[in-house]
């Protein structure tokens, strides 16, 4: 297929060259391969809804090859130094830094997001992750046990789980990557890599860096593919010792049940309906922007967007109006455009899922404060909405119950701390909370009332590597990133030596 590039003028030469070599292939067993039969996808650049690139797609019978290869590879990399894992860690990480503009260029092209997020958050963000976990290996540790049998030994190895499979979305690709490949590589596992089949793009230029850095044959594997095909059959095979999963609950539910077979391990990063909540004493200089920027940022396709706002009756008006004004001046546009701070959605189907949430708001009798109209000044065919604030909601609405997943913002009011704390715990999910308040009592109490695995006082939507990340409820269990996330790709092994 000869597809046009989009944007061609604007791009790195080294973006072009990437683009133009297609349709990309599979990495299995260190090699650069087509699937078996051949059969292959398309990725669209969302900003046009055209053709972007074709992919070939990992069938069950690819997915055996790599696990096979990723299994054999797995003997000969349990056996490489903590130290050598490091440095190679290190090298990848510098790798990614170094080839910033190209790895940033893709991602815009094939997710939508404006190219300054793109350059000063996610790549930068992945290369600090890599480096985070570069320092582990050298550090994880087993312990010796003050057991209790007279002339007994005790002592713990931390050995690795075996061949990780990583599912990954669309939302934040090369984060993702690394939020997952960081603590499993360390750790020192194989891991096979799933990439959500509308960004697969970043992906294979990652690995075409991972081969650079020098990491062997079949410790980083690559099957690009459809959830339902790739990934079912991954998650489904007794190969494979863990499944990590960032996405939808719908589809972590599924994982649960097919990760049964032979039992392996599962961590799932799930949705989110997450409460922001301002009281009447709180900094709304500072609150507002973080207000606005946690539902409109990366188009609100955030797993954590502060997508309900709940504000306290004094300065309701106050601050919806302010974050109304923000919405206003937010510039909609194409991701390679410098002006631009809102993408496009990164989907079709995405698109349409939320365009149908902004009717049913308006449908179930909700008002438009902003928004829920397509932006002027877009190019036809992209998979733009505006930035849209939904009021007078009632807490059974679907806008206000489900997850849209896009710049769609739910504004209520509330009295007391009781209310607020009921009300935002009140969703079946629970994966993060902002609390603005200068009352330093009510802000601890708050943090500890709220059923969410990360509470932001006074600041919202902080990520550091050191820092763990992941649900409460229905969004999920284990932890990404900080040493909580090493656990989940360590066996402990306990051995008794008779003295
Ligand atoms: P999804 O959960 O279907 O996709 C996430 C990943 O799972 C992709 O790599 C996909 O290929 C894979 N997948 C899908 N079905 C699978 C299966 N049966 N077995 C194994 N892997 C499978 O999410 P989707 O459909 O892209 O988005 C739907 C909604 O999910 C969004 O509107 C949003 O509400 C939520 N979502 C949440 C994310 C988060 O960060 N927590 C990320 C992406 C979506
Ligand atoms: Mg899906």
């Amino acid at each position: 297929m000869t597809l046009k590039i989009p944007y061609e003028d604007q791009l790195h030469a080294d973006t072009v060259a990437f683009l133009s070599a297609q349709p990309k292939q599979l990495l299995i067993g260190g090699r650069w391969t087509p699937s078996l039969s051949g059969k292959t996808f398309v990725t669209n650049e969302p900003s046009t809804g055209l053709p972007l690139a074709e992919v070939y797609e990992a069938q069950p019978e690819d997915v055996d090859l790599t696990v096979a290869d990723a299994r054999a590879a797995f003997e000969k990399w349990r056996k490489v130094t903590p130290y050598q894992r490091e440095r190679l860690l290190h090298k990848l990480a510098d790798l990614i830094e170094k080839h910033s503009q190209v790895l940033a260029e893709i991602e815009t092209l094939d997710n939508g997001k404006p190219i300054g997020a793109a350059l000063n958050i996610d790549v930068p963000s992945t290369v600090e992750m890599f480096r985070y976990y570069a320092g582990w290996p050298t550090k994880i540790e087993g312990g010796v046990k003050p057991v209790s049998i007279p002339n007994r030994l005790n002592y713990t190895l931390r050995e690795p789980v075996g061949v990780v499979g990583t599912i990954i979305p669309w939302n934040f690709p090369l984060s993702m990557i690394s939020w997952k490949l960081g603590p499993a590589l360390a750790a020192g596992n194989c891991v096979i890599l799933k990439p959500a089949e509308q960004t697969p793009l970043s992906a294979v230029y990652f690995c075409e860096l991972a081969i650079q850095a020098g990491f062997p044959e079949g410790v980083i594997s690559l099957l690009n593919g459809a959830g339902e095909v790739t990934g079912a059959a991954l998650v489904a095979h007794p190969g494979v010792d863990k499944i990590a999963f960032t996405g939808s609950t719908e589809v972590g539910r599924l994982i649960m049940k097919a990760a049964a077979g032979n039992l392996k391990r599962v961590s799932l990063e799930l949705g989110g309906k997450s409460p922001h909540i301002i009281f009447d004493d709180a900094d709304l200089e500072t609150a507002i922007p973080y207000a606005a920027g946690s539902i409109f940022g990366n188009a609100g396709q955030s797993c954590n967007a502060g997508s309900r706002l709940l504000v306290q009756r004094k300065v309701y008006e106050q601050v919806v109006e302010a974050v109304a004004n923000s919405a206003m001046h937010i510039r909609v546009g194409v991701g390679m455009d410098v002006g631009t701070d809102m993408g496009p959605l990164t989907s079709l189907e995405h698109y349409q899922r939320v365009t149908r949430y902004i009717e049913l708001g308006q449908q179930a009798g909700a008002s438009v404060r902003f928004g829920a109209q397509r932006p002027s000044g877009v190019p036809q065919g992209g998979y733009f909405v505006s930035p849209t604030i939904f009021e007078n909601t009632t807490d059974d609405m679907a806008v206000v119950r489900e997850e849209i997943f896009g710049p769609v913002l739910v504004a209520t009011v509330f009295d007391t701390l009781e209310e607020v704390a009921q009300r935002a715990n009140n969703t079946p999910y629970g994966l993060a909370a902002g609390v603005w308040t200068r009352d330093i009592s009510r802000a601890h109490q708050l943090a500890g009332m709220l059923a969410a695995g990360t509470v932001w006082v006074n600041c919202y939507y902080q990520f550091d590597p050191s820092s763990p990340f992941g649900g409460y409820k229905q969004s999920g269990f284990g932890r990404d990133m900080g040493h909580e996330a090493l656990e989940q790709y360590l066996n402990t092994k306990s051995v008794w030596v008779g003295l």
